[in-house]
């Protein structure tokens, strides 16, 4: 029997559903499906075995369908799978992004000054801190209005343009830290804004109210030739001129990317740019100046650096913790258990937090961008599907929205997040509990309901007329784990992204993929290139569509015909602002 480690008569390795231990598991399947959660969560032993504890942050697997065995049976595949050597080969540097040629190094973005992390023989280390340090030195000066915008104003304002991951981490991180009580108080009196979208509707958006003179702008991008955010970029730099003139690009913009050359190309003076290298994935950027910039700006870097120290709590406990005791190991496995052996494709990701509601589509990216894959390590194509699916919402508001499939339709394993306590408080007299005690027990309530479901014999008792039985029974037995934080600060914020990140990697690692690779995101690219020629030609020289089939053609021609009014070049710029009540020309 080939195992995961060994190689076929191809030569390539043996995809890891055809090891012992993957088999083991499959028939492991039959015993767990004659179990029931409702019988599972009586076991008090089972229960404590499965609560797992590290540096203040409570994972609780015990609503996951599993018992010791599976737990075992897990580990056994994680070991035919090497992941250890694959954790310690990441954070020694090794090219494990093989179809980039690429060290996968976003841990050593957090790690401590002092810690020594290798890529091809030189530690990065000192690199890193020498980007963050002029982050902090950057920012204060901003803040502290020394750094005074052309026309001699401070800049209160700052507009992050980016994509994917030049983005969503930032947003993730600056949603969930702006109503905390420390954070909220050093981003005083400024605002910051993220412009994603090629969408003119989100260059509206991202401008509105905002002054020329006031305004600083980000632009966020690892390669520089995004072509959204390029657009963007130009977009705001017309609207940054068009008022300020050229010079004024100096004291407005700066860049944060990998491609400096292509960073000075587009006008912004080198040393207004912050750098970061090709061992940081996009959608693990957000500790880089990918990040740490537009967050610094806003809060100041003493906070943001508390942020990276919660991310590194994370790193060094998945680099040393053993794989029994390991968050992010166990969380993989979870997930792997869920979508590989019990047929459950999809997560939900339910924070009990409203501050963490742009975790879920941050995480949407981190995961199905690197574990969305068809073929192995080698290239030969998996028999067996990679990744989930993930959505979520903040609770209590995806209970009413989505939550009635997950009780009763499809069985949606489901992460719920809880905070003990909360950044802010409400307790109105008279009311039996504050605000967030009263969403705290709907977090408590939910993974019950789950776990437990409803009985014919529950609604009997409560009399409960015949024909609405079938309506109102819960099967139960659907899994799901709760995460408990002590707050959500920085620090935390950093914990729990760290701990996802990492939880992505085990579950690549132990489906023999490449989850830091994306070559899925290029046809659509470059297809909107090929459209991109003809609708200029059509809309230039009026030249007629060829090369698209029927479909194409048709709602092309559609489209192009019902806005023949915007035929351009236009002589000037437009801006969709100009629609919007209170934008000065
Ligand atoms: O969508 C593909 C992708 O390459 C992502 O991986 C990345 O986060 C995003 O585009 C933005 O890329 P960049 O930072 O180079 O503009």
């Amino acid at each position: 029997m080939w195992c995961c480690g060994n190689f076929g008569a191809s030569g390539q390795h043996a995809p890891i559903s055809e090891s012992a231990a993957w088999a083991d598991l499959k028939q492991h399947v039959k015993t767990i499906e004659g179990t029931h959660l409702r019988n599972l969560m009586q076991d008090n032993n089972r229960c404590e075995e499965l609560i797992k504890e590290y540096d203040g942050i409570v994972v609780d697997l015990s609503r996951q369908r599993v018992i010791h065995d599976t737990v075992d049976k897990l580990l056994n595949l994680a070991e035919e799978a090497k992941l250890k050597e694959k954790i310690d080969q990441m954070f020694d540097g090794v090219h494990i992004n093989e179809t980039e040629n690429r060290s996968v190094l976003h841990a050593a973005l957090r790690a401590p000054r002092d810690e020594v992390i290798n890529c091809d023989g030189h530690n990065v280390v000192p690199a890193v801190w020498d980007v963050l340090d002029k982050i902090d030195a950057f920012s204060d000066q901003i803040r502290s209005g020394s750094w005074l915008g052309s026309t001699g104003k401070p800049l209160t304002d700052v507009v992050a343009i980016g994509i994917g991951g030049s983005f969503l981490g930032p947003l993730f991180v600056h949603t969930a830290m702006q109503t905390e009580p420390g954070c909220a108080q050093a981003a005083k009196g400024r605002r910051l804004r993220f412009l994603a979208n090629v969408d003119p509707i989100d260059v509206a958006r991202a401008l509105l109210d905002l002054n020329q003179e006031t305004t600083l702008v980000v632009i966020v991008s690892k390669t520089f030739t995004t072509a959204e955010t390029m657009l963007n970029a130009r977009t705001v730099r017309t609207w940054i001129t068009s008022a300020l003139g050229v010079e004024a690009v100096s004291k407005h913009m700066v860049a944060v990317s990998t491609n400096l050359k292509l960073v000075k190309e587009f006008g912004i003076d080198p040393a207004n740019a912050f750098g970061f290298w090709d061992w940081v994935g996009g959608r693990y950027s957000v500790c880089s100046a990918v990040g740490v910039l537009p967050l610094a700006l806003q809060y100041g870097f003493s906070h943001v650096k508390k942020f990276l120290q919660g991310a590194w709590s994370i790193d060094d406990h998945f680099r040393s913790a053993p794989l029994e005791s390991n968050l992010p190991v166990l969380l993989g496995l979870m997930s792997v258990w869920n979508v590989s052996f019990l047929g459950c494709p999809a997560r939900a990701i339910l924070p009990y937090c409203q501050a963490l509601a742009k975790l879920a589509p941050h995480i949407q990216q981190v995961s199905m961008e690197s574990n969305g894959k068809g073929v192995s390590l080698d290239g030969v194509p998996l028999p067996f599907g990679t990744g989930e699916i993930d959505f979520g919402e903040p609770g209590t508001n995806g209970q009413h929205s989505f939550y009635q499939l997950i009780h009763q339709g499809r069985v949606i394993p489901c992460d719920f997040i809880g905070i003990i306590k909360s950044q802010q408080s409400v307790y109105l007299k008279g009311e039996q509990v504050s605000n967030h005690d009263e969403l705290m027990c709907n977090f408590f309530a939910q993974a019950d309901a789950l776990a437990y479901g409803k009985t014919r014999e529950e609604l009997v008792a409560e009399k409960v007329p015949e024909a609405l039985i079938p309506h109102k029974m819960f099967s139960g037995n659907r899994q799901s784990l709760s995460i408990l934080l002590p707050n959500l600060t920085p620090y935390t914020v950093g914990q729990l992204l760290a701990l996802y990140e990492h939880r992505v990697a085990v579950q690549g690692w132990i489906w023999g993929i490449n989850s830091f690779d994306q070559w899925g995101v290029e046809l659509g690219k470059s297809l909107a290139g090929k459209v991109r020629t003809q609708m200029n030609a059509a809309r230039t020289k009026t030249q007629p569509l060829s090369g698209f089939n029927y479909s194409t053609t048709t709602l092309l021609t559609r489209y192009l015909q019902g806005k023949t009014q915007l035929l351009y070049p236009d002589p000037h710029d437009v801006f969709p602002s100009n629609v919007l009540p209170g934008f000065e020309k």
